[in-house]
């Protein structure tokens, strides 16, 4: 399994001087894709005008705007709190962008103290991501929010 401590220091290196948001959320999705094991789908929905947009991803094509009251990342995005899907045919109004999809996290992420995006991860089997390993997934979203909030 992937050392989500040596992902969280590439990433801090990688977005540290990048100037542009999509740039950050871009090279951001594509290092998670390349190192996670086991997903089929990273990205973001960017949070405007009270809906969920479709931001940088890897991974098949997705819907390109998800309502707050639909969906697993909509709950994130309600909540304003992580949530980790163990069967995404269990989760009541989960959107099937891609069938391989079986379970998924959704963690916010913040800049200046309002929501900023979903980060949104899918994987191809059920039970892909461990409860224990949330508080990992949120310094990923925090190590993005601190280099958003440089240049926001
Ligand atoms: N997982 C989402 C939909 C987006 S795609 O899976 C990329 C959801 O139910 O919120």
């Amino acid at each position: 399994m992937e050392n989500l401590d040596t992902i969280k220091k590439i990433l801090a290196t990688l977005i540290d001087d990048s100037k542009y948001e999509m740039t950050i959320l871009a090279n951001t999705a594509a290092l998670l894709y390349e190192h996670l094991e086991n997903i089929n789908w990273v990205g973001f929905y960017i949070y405007r005008n009270e809906e969920l947009q479709l931001g940088p991803f890897q991974g098949k094509v997705a819907c390109t705007a998800i309502p707050l009251s639909k969906g697993v990342c909509g709950y994130c995005a309600r909540n304003l709190k992580t949530i980790l899907v163990e069967n995404v045919q269990l989760f009541p109004g989960h959107i099937a962008c891609d069938n391989a999809s079986k379970s998924e996290i959704c963690i916010p992420v913040f800049c200046h103290n309002t929501l900023y995006a979903v980060l949104d991860i899918d994987a191809p089997v059920v039970n892909r991501f461990e409860a224990n390993k949330i508080k990992d997934y949120e310094e990923l979203a925090q190590i993005i929010q601190k280099q958003l909030e440089l240049i926001l």
